[in-house]
């Protein structure tokens, strides 16, 4: 935890527990997200200036509801409890009830502020606020000591304040964008009721950062696994302005890579950095490993596997080498349904997992406070350039697995030059930044098309590009027909071996981004 004023966040599972995080950041201040079975002695330790209870899909009333230490109201802080929290608060206090609600509330709803309380200094009192719900029960009566401080048609407890100990409770959202003075009311929490400092900023993190990597590294060395994408090119830099020549980064060109990736990356790296970068071309190993085999997991196995084994091989010319770096995110070490205990979720990095085992180095995790975004205002801060910052995410596997059926250099060679062309063409449209990410994928299918006056006997393609905030759920682009017209033409004249073009209208869920 960075030294400044910082908010912890207990997590009851709500798909919204992260959004109140980077809200809390958005007002400069730093805040952290555990798991609602820490002790309130835990949170104590953790010295925060102010804790935010979340909300949470369960019912304070069931017999497996999420474990919770109430003593965390009589540590003294300011307490913000939303949703979920509140009905904690009302079950947990004394005089406090909460009943099921017969009719659940989702969605929009108009409060009327009843209390001038410092939660709702200078949101305008003419009229109604819109804000968003999502619920069942209801808070029933206030505790002792809780002011109601709000209302909305169907709820006559839509907010508590007990303003003395700087506790309040909201029944809505004040974090999603749907909320009106959402931002409002969350900054008078952190400001006008804790009365914290901003802190924390990309320029502050980055100094501190810098600081405590030499200071942890100081006269061992490191390897990082570079691969070209945004998240471990930041942890290269990164170390590389701590500790120099002290970091090596392995690059394993794994033959999959998309056109111009790796060589893109590694000539910025070593054009603007002094940087210790082993390349080492596998591509040869990677593709008569794959020969033949056609079936999705093996393939990925075939590669991670040789993955590890050509990375240790290389870091094992390296004894010097003490820590393993890796861009693992904070999404990725929250434990996301974190009342279920930690072997629930917490994700290893699908890119390299499985080498801190294999190579009994410990592990530095610069990137792992960082939200996504914060990672591409870490790496303007850092001074990198758009076409690293702004790069789609692209998969370990790469190409291997947008070439359904089996891998050939052949096959390869025919994605490559059709998925250029998809690249070239959002970018030249203007949608490369508006959507996630946006690629081809090649089937194991042969149509018959015509050319001039002859039958043709080829491939077809198939465009994929997906709308996302995280990866979790997505949703096709609704690209112009323009757009796909131009993609479509391009990639049938200039593609020797592809006679048909699709573009795929499946979301995320049921079907994955990814073909395979
Ligand atoms: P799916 O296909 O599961 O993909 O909807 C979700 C996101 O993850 C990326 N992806 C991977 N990234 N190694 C990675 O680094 C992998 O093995 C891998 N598989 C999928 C995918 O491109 C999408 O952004």
């Amino acid at each position: 935890m960075p030294a400044t004023d910082t908010v912890v966040i207990l997590d009851f599972g709500s798909q919204y527990t992260q959004l109140i995080a980077r809200r809390v950041r958005e007002a400069g201040v730093y805040s952290e997200i555990h798991p609602c079975t820490v002790t309130a002695k835990d949170v104590a330790a953790l010295g925060p200036k102010a804790i935010i209870l979340s909300g949470g899909p369960s019912s304070v009333t069931d017999a497996d509801a999420p474990p919770f230490d109430p003593a965390v109201f009589d540590l003294g802080l300011p307490t913000l409890c939303i949703c979920y929290g509140m009905q904690l608060l009302a079950h947990t206090r004394p005089g406090g009830a909460v009943a099921a609600s017969t009719d659940r509330e989702y969605g929009r709803a108009e409060l009327t502020i009843l209390a001038e309380v410092p939660l709702f200094a200078g949101l305008p009192r003419d009229g109604a606020h819109t804000v968003w719900m999502s619920h069942g029960d209801k808070v029933t009566a206030p505790p002792a000591g809780y002011v109601v401080a709000a209302r909305t048609k169907n709820v006559d407890i839509a907010a508590l304040a007990n303003v003395e100990a700087r506790v309040y409770a909201l029944q809505f959202h004040p974090e999603v964008a749907h909320t009106e003075d959402g931002e409002r009311i969350l900054h008078n929490f952190l400001f006008a009721v804790a009365g914290l400092t901003p802190g924390w900023s990309m320029a502050g993190f980055v100094e501190t950062e810098l600081a405590a990597l030499r200071e942890k590294v100081g006269e061992d060395e490191v390897v990082c696994a570079l691969s070209g994408g945004v998240d471990s090119t930041v942890v290269a830099v990164m170390l590389h302005k701590a500790i120099g020549r002290k970091l090596h980064c392995i690059f394993v060109d794994n033959g999959l890579l998309r056109l111009g990736e790796g060589e893109e990356v590694a000539a910025y790296l070593r054009e603007h950095f002094d940087l210790n970068l082993h390349y080492i071309d596998a591509a040869r190993l990677f593709l008569d490993r794959l020969a033949g085999v056609t079936d999705p997991e093996v393939k990925r196995k075939i590669i991670g596997t040789t993955f590890i084994e050509v990375f240790e091989a290389e870091a094992a010319k390296l004894p010097k080498v003490k820590y393993l770096a890796q861009g693992t995110l904070y999404p990725d070490v929250i434990e996301s349904v974190s009342f279920k205990g930690p072997s629930a979720v917490i994700k290893s990095h699908h890119n390299v997992g499985g080498l801190p085992e294999h190579m009994q180095l410990a592990l530095i995790e610069p990137l792992r406070e960082l939200f996504k975004d914060e990672v591409r205002k870490l790496a303007v801060e850092l001074g990198m350039p758009d076409f690293i910052i702004w790069r789609h995410p692209f998969p370990g596997p790469g190409r291997a697995i947008r070439i359904i059926g089996e891998v050939t250099e052949e096959r390869l060679e025919i994605l490559r030059r059709t998925d250029k062309i998809v690249q070239n063409e959002l970018v030249a449209s203007g949608w490369y930044r508006k959507v996630w990410q946006g690629f081809a994928v090649l089937l194991p299918l042969k149509t018959v098309g015509v050319m001039g006056d002859g039958r043709t006997y080829e491939n077809v393609a198939a465009i994929r590009v997906v709308d996302s905030l995280d990866a979790m759920t997505a949703d096709w682009s609704r690209l112009p027909s323009e757009l796909l017209a131009s993609m479509s033409n391009r990639i049938i004249n200039e593609v020797k071996g592809v006679n048909r073009v699709v573009f795929d209208v499946s979301s995320k869920p049921p079907s994955t981004i990814e073909w395979e």
